[in-house]
């Protein structure tokens, strides 16, 4: 038999809706062996998992989704990638910051029993307030600080260039953007790095619409949290961490705009931050600096300040 052209194990810990269609995305992909999907319920994720391998005829995928109720982790062991996705979403009108308390709670036990479980994998952390968990699961598992990041940048890049391409009514492939900085309040957009058809934003919108856009991109989850009223988003924020989790498996060297750990870029140093950075096998190899306009940059150590006051708050919790 031909080796498996499928590697490695990823898990999912949390089967909410977002832990559930990021396992469900991991699977489709079909390039991991095994995707594990755990949760404290027990029946949910073995539920899900079963559900998930029985699309596999329809869909065409081989990869196996292992569901771990009771909040075990055995069947975790050695993973490769893990996806912290535990905790309690936003309410209408929380903010994420709302969320601090409990989440820091839950957090750090999921990624305690990570270190033990799986000592040598790479974490992503979805749970809010995000640049804080982030901090905290590092923290927790004690890993370096490469082999831990958060997804936002992703999500909130996807969410300007959709907001881009509605204003203007293009396709969404014809449109480039970045945000930087924190998943919240100081969020940076960076209109400078956005384009449409390779133009500049600022020649085909308005200052006014362009303001408009980076608006509703600060307040994109806000948005869908309104409207759901029982949760916040996951097909997008999904969508975000499975690309992650696959760039680190198929050691890519993918840009990506993530949750990272700065270092003397960007003259901050000693934070969790947005930025770009190089994703591979170890998690980040490095962060990618890009040109800011002098207010973006203002904007970007404005984010690190307050997310850097926050972060050491977490510690203690
Ligand atoms: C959002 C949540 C997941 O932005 O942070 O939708």
């Amino acid at each position: 038999m031909a080796a498996s052209p499928r590697k490695g194990k990823v898990t999912v810990v949390g089967a909410g809706f977002y832990g559930s269609t990021t396992a469900q995305r991991l699977a489709e992909y079909d390039v991991f062996e095994t995707v594990v999907l755990t949760d404290i319920l027990e029946g949910r994720p073995e539920g899900l998992a079963l559900d998930i391998n029985q699309s596999r005829p329809i869909e065409g995928f081989e990869t196996r989704v292992v569901g771990v109720g009771g909040g075990s982790y055995a069947g975790t062991e050695g993973s490769d990638v893990v996806v912290i996705t535990a905790g309690l979403p936003r309410k209408p009108g929380m903010s994420r910051m709302d969320l601090l308390e409990t989440n820091a709670r839950i957090v750090r036990s999921v990624a305690e029993e990570v270190a033990r479980t799986s000592p040598d994998a790479v974490v992503i952390v979805v749970s809010n307030p995000l640049d804080e968990m982030t901090a905290l699961a590092q923290l927790a598992t004690g890993f370096p600080q490469h082999r831990v990041m958060g997804q936002a940048g992703m999500l909130d890049t996807a969410r300007f260039a959709n907001n881009v391409a509605e204003e203007l009514g293009v396709a969404v492939a014809s449109v480039r953007t970045l945000t930087l900085g924190s998943h919240g309040d100081t969020m940076v957009p960076v209109p400078s790095r956005c384009t449409v058809d390779g133009k500049p934003l600022a020649d085909v919108l308005s200052e006014d619409r362009i303001a408009h856009l980076v608006d509703r991109t600060r307040n994109g989850g806000a948005e869908v949290v309104a409207l759901l009223k029982t949760g916040s988003a996951y097909f997008a924020p999904s969508a975000a961490a499975a690309r992650m989790a696959r760039a680190v498996i198929e050691d890519s060297g993918a840009v990506l705009p993530v949750c990272a750990w700065v270092d003397g870029e960007y003259g901050i140093s000693g934070v969790y931050l947005g930025v770009e950075a190089e994703i591979g096998r170890d998690g980040v190899r490095r962060v990618v600096q890009t040109d800011l306009s002098d207010s973006e940059l203002a904007g970007l150590r404005e984010a690190a300040e307050a997310v850097r006051a926050k972060q050491a708050d977490v510690a203690d919790l």
